[in-house]
């Protein structure tokens, strides 16, 4: 009978069926994703809310794109430096910040940190560091969007923190001033008048913006190819130093951003690690895309790329610290000398502090 010639074929084609219904539910435990790790949904909603308080808070804000001129009646004046730290150790330099800082008017600047919770990290119980950790600080690593979120959650905190906050200036813990508070507050408050920008003489970001760079198209397909369209073609893909100066508007622009930030936030594929750096390009591509002529295209914050390992630019150690060396990474070839430099190892303080004052901040 037909029947009985059939059963084990029947019976064989279940059987493989049913194995392949397992191996699809179960396989993804046991074959390692492609990408690298994501933002947890939690951290993502946690961000969202923050921004949107961030937003509502500003005195400047009626509903629409944040006014390019500060000048609203109603404002009160601008007139802070919000210094941010984003760091995953340790605040070596803390005693060198404690100098740059020391007798200035604390109206003139305010210090927000962003501490990764999963590293033991001391929080100083005086001294200008003192309960100026945010709260809701969350894990960052490299080669992820974590550390664009790091930066975005210290930005929505000084922003809600203190409308007077007109400045915002990223930092991580490996950064070191290389001029004097006043040299610093001057520069961009007094000299920083942006001609190019119509009618009105507004201040400017200082910000790297870089469109011609030979790692960009790696860079622009780690998360895979055409992921990034429509929002980002790769003409208005660009690269630039991580640590930059915003000005309240722009800071504002970047804590509201959405679209940019669906791409950005996607995980690069492991394959392409090495090209993987999100935070070069959220920020540089946010802005050359909504405000190119607000920015300087050029950052204040001095960083050595000759020799770099591992996409590490060179550190500084102790034997090289002179006060040679601080002179010549001040210089720039752009309108202002740098501000500040990077990076340094922990061990630099001692000779950093010898030659603080009669060094780095005599201007
Ligand atoms: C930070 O310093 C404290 C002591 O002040 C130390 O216990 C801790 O291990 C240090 N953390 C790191 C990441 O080095
Ligand atoms: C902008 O600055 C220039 C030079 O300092 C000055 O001549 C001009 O009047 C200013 N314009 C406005 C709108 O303030
Ligand atoms: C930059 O780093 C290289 C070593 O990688 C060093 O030789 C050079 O002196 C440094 N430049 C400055 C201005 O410190
Ligand atoms: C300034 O420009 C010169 C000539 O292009 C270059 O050699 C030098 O490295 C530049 N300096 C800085 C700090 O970028």
């Amino acid at each position: 009978m037909s029947s009985t010639i059939c059963s084990p074929i029947v019976l064989s084609i279940l059987l493989l069926l049913s194995s392949l219904i397992v191996l699809y539910f179960l396989a993804p435990r046991f074959i390692p994703p492609k990408t690298l790790p994501s933002i947890p949904l939690p951290d993502e909603l946690d961000d969202l809310a923050l921004f949107r308080r961030a937003i509502l808070a500003d005195p400047n804000n009626q509903g629409q794109l944040p006014s390019l001129t500060s000048s609203s009646s109603h404002s009160p004046p601008l007139k802070k430096i919000a210094f941010l730290f984003l760091t995953n150790s340790n605040l070596s330099f803390a005693p060198l910040w404690e100098r740059f800082f020391h007798g200035t008017n604390s109206d003139l600047y305010n210090i927000y940190v962003h501490a990764d919770p999963t590293v033991q990290i001391h929080h100083p119980s005086s001294g200008i560091f003192f309960r100026r950790f945010i709260q809701g600080s969350k894990a960052t690593q490299r080669a992820s969007p974590t550390l664009i979120s790091a930066a975005r959650r210290l930005m929505a905190a000084a922003l809600l923190d203190d409308p007077s906050n007109a400045f915002f200036a990223i930092f991580s813990q490996h950064c070191i001033p290389l001029h004097s508070f006043r040299f610093v507050y001057k520069t961009l408050f007094f000299f920083n008048r942006n001609r190019h920008h119509s009618p009105h003489n507004t201040s400017r970001s200082f910000i790297e913006i870089i469109a011609d760079d030979p790692l960009l198209r790696d860079r622009y397909v780690a998360r895979g190819d055409n992921v990034m369209m429509p929002e980002i073609p790769f003409d208005r893909f660009r690269v630039g130093s991580q640590f930059f100066v915003l000005t309240r508007p722009h800071t504002i622009m970047v804590v509201r951003d959405r679209i940019l930030w669906r791409k950005f936030r996607m995980p690069c594929l492991k394959a392409k690690a090495d090209s993987c750096y999100p935070e070069e390009h959220y920020f540089p591509t946010l802005l050359s895309m909504q405000d190119p002529k607000g920015c300087s295209q050029y950052t204040l914050t001095r960083v050595n790329w000759t020799g770099s390992v591992n996409g590490h630019p060179h550190t500084y150690h102790p034997g090289e610290i002179s006060p040679k060396l601080v002179k010549n990474l001040r210089k720039s070839n752009s309108t202002y000398s740098y501000l500040f430099a990077r990076k340094f190892s922990p061990d630099c303080l001692r000779p950093l502090l010898r030659i603080a004052d009669s060094i780095i901040f005599r201007d």
